[in-house]
């Protein structure tokens, strides 16, 4: 039954990959008063992934600007060289690729002595296999609900039982790794990647496009802790 239980302190991590970047610390704030717990950074090199977004220069530039947990999705190659100055920067917690590292326990214990956060992250059509001896170690396991690369993007169903094996792993190892999910999440499939076992949601669009972004915060928080 653990596994179909709805989080009471379900998180939510606004992208800014999707807020208006010539006011970012204006859209920052919208969603800080909102009372998102995350600020979600999507740093992309155009090569793990085709877009190219943003570096520790940025991050560095919003850090007086809110006091949000400061959650940076890496979707980039190598990521052990650049972890340090996002970290400098003012990262929370830095989450990597298991696709990008081809030493994942060597990048992970440099973020954790680092002194912040660590997650690791899995594309959609990699196995959760990828994780299985690093995940003892681990704060975080990003699931992504899209392939990485860009916002907008519809959710992947089939990461929705991938979510429910998750869970159940975690519970059955009583770790207190949290599970986020980023991708293509909205008010309609919200309260599904929760009962699936999500802890913490990413969202771009969902939240960025719409017209009044602390509503549509509160209207995801609502959706999220619906029962479906
Ligand atoms: C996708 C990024 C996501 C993206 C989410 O590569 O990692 O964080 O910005 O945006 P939406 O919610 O619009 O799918
Ligand atoms: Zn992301």
């Amino acid at each position: 039954m653990a596994d179909k239980r709805i989080n009471p302190s379900i998180q939510l991590a606004p992208s800014i990959l999707a807020a208006d970047f010539a006011n970012l610390a204006r859209d920052v704030k919208k969603v800080e008063q909102a009372g998102a717990e995350y600020l979600h950074i999507d740093v992309m090199d155009g090569q793990f992934v085709p877009n190219i977004t943003i570096g520790p220069l940025v991050v560095q530039a919003l850090r007086p600007h809110s006091k949000m947990i400061f959650d940076v999705h890496l979707m980039i190659v190598e990521p052990g060289k650049y972890v340090a100055d996002f970290v400098q920067a003012g990262a929370d917690l830095v989450t990597v690729h298991a696709e990008a590292c081809s030493h994942l326990h060597r990048t992970v214990m440099q973020i954790k002595e680092l002194g912040v956060q660590a997650g690791v992250s899995l594309n959609p059509a990699t196995p959760l296999s990828a994780l299985e001896h690093v995940l003892p170690l681990l704060d975080l396991v990003l699931l992504m609900t899209v392939n990485p690369g860009f916002g907008g993007q519809k959710l992947i169903p089939q990461v929705l039982p991938k979510i429910k094996k998750m869970r159940k792993i975690i519970n059955q190892q009583e770790l207190s790794t949290q599970i986020q999910v980023d991708g293509g999440i909205s008010c309609e499939n919200a309260g599904l990647v929760v009962a699936a076992g999500a802890d913490i949601l990413v969202a771009g669009s969902a939240i960025f496009d719409a017209g009044d972004i602390k509503g549509a915060v509160q209207k995801l928080r609502q959706a999220a802790m619906q029962r479906q």
